[in-house]
């Protein structure tokens, strides 16, 4: 195992399963009964917001009450010890990496945890159920309250700093996702394109994986910790 200056690591929903949260695409997944266009894109959210917020309410506690697992752990472990940067970017709304200790992650995909005002812009925290006649706690207008998740249709968040950390980085991790969404399925090649090497962590191949040098199969919680270890070995006997 080499020693890196900076690690990428990409989390999808797969990370999150063995903490009882279903995944988008699963045979139980979320987007197997409701169909994506009705709670997941900007145009449903124009149509029907009280039907999208209904739909996250819902959602939040079962999200708020999931402890993290050991593959969360492991990667908080790799950001407090590591030697290198170790950047986290995920695509999860859930915060099981803040949970499990990680610092300054990247929600690309947005957090059920926080609304964003519409009409102000601000992002506030949003444990708590929105509808349709929430004020905004900021500028006080009433109805312009989303869910702070970025819908198909929207731009992600934090794009600008994910750019800058991938064309640094000489390790690229993805973990359980399908690597089927734009344009986090494609962070692989920007770092395959700077040379990082890549390695993919699933349960099972994924279609897009052209770009990993590495696939590593089965559940996250035992192979993140697993390989975690191996980079943090690593890392030691370079230094004695
Ligand atoms: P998916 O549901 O598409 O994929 C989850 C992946 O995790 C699958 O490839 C599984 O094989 C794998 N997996 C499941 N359990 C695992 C485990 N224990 N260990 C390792 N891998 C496991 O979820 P994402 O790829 O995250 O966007 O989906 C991407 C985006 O699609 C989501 O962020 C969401 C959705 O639209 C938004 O909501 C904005």
């Amino acid at each position: 195992m080499s020693v890196y200056r900076h690690i990428v690591v990409l989390t999808g929903a797969g990370i999150s399963a063995e903490s009882g949260l279903a995944t988008f695409r699963g045979a139980d997944g979320l987007w197997n009964n409701r169909p994506v266009e009705e709670v997941a894109t900007i145009e449903a959210f124009e149509r029907n917001p009280a039907y999208v917020h209904d739909f996250y309410n819902e959602l939040k506690p079962e999200v708020f009450k999931a402890r993290p697992n050991p593959a969360h752990l492991a990667l908080a472990k790799l950001q407090k010890e590591y030697p290198g940067h170790v950047c986290l970017i995920t695509q999860n709304v859930d915060t099981l990496h803040e949970k499990a200790g990680s610092i300054d992650v990247c929600h690309i995909h947005g957090r059920i945890d926080q609304a964003v005002c519409l009409n102000c812009g601000q992002i506030m925290e949003a444990t708590g159920d929105i509808d349709t006649q929430t004020a905004c706690p900021h500028c006080q207008v009433a109805g312009m309250m989303k869910p702070n998740i970025v819908f198909f249709g929207e731009n992600l968040l934090d794009m600008d700093n994910v750019e800058r950390q991938l064309h640094q980085c000489d390790l690229f991790l993805s973990i359980g996702t399908s690597g089927i969404v734009f344009p986090a399925a494609g962070f692989v090649q920007t770092a395959k394109y700077v040379g990082a090497e890549t390695y993919e962590f699933n349960l099972e191949p994924t279609s897009n994986n052209f770009y990993f040098d590495h696939h590593i199969m089965g559940p996250a919680g035992t192979t993140i910790p697993q390989f975690v270890d191996k980079l943090l070995q690593a890392a030691t006997e370079r230094k004695s």
